[in-house]
């Protein structure tokens, strides 16, 4: 690989932190009351589920604003959290629509939803690079996995996905 390349991906996860922080720290410390308080959606089922939380939800976006107050932006820090916790909560609410239970797989929307969420809020507030975007797609689904995984063997999480 060219090493532009290379510096090029290494630029897209480091603009791109704050979202991967925020999307990473509700596994570990979320937990107890879910975003939707058990709501029941018109169709009968969770409006969110159970794998939505109040603490979660609010950790995630903590820390990754302050990851990117650190990087000198807090507000895009917080569009990217903020934006990607919208987008995993968006993806719960379409999974419970289309009957998938709690931590059902969804292959790629499970990978992504925060990717979009995340760029979508961000764009709101900077240009973002056309290969960011490209580059964060790509990239993403294997980083999501392999962080899964190592997070199934510390016996953080209850499945590799
Ligand atoms: N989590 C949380 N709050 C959030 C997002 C995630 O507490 N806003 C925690 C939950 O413990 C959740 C775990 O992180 O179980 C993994 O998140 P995710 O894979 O998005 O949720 P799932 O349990 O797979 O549920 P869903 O089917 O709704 O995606
Ligand atoms: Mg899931």
């Amino acid at each position: 690989m060219p090493l532009s390349l290379l510096e090029r991906i290494a630029q897209a996860i480091y603009f791109f932190l704050p979202a991967y922080v925020a999307n990473t720290l509700p596994g570990i410390f979320g937990g107890g009351t879910p975003l939707d308080f058990g709501k029941i959606f018109v169709d009968g089922r969770r409006l969110l589920g159970d794998g939505v939380t109040i603490r979660g939800t609010l950790v995630g976006v903590a820390g990754g604003s302050l990851v990117g107050a650190l990087q000198g932006d807090l507000l895009l820090g917080f569009a990217l959290s903020f934006g990607a916790l919208a987008g995993d909560a968006v993806s719960s609410f379409l999974k419970r629509r289309m009957g998938f239970e709690r931590g059902a797989p969804v292959p790629l929307l499970d990978q992504l939803n925060f990717v979009v969420g995340a760029l979508v809020l961000a764009s709101l507030f900077t240009e973002i690079p056309r290969d960011y975007v490209i580059i964060l797609f790509v990239i993403t689904p294997f980083g999501h996995l392999t962080v899964n995984r190592l997070g199934y063997h510390l016996k953080i999480k209850d499945v590799p996905w």
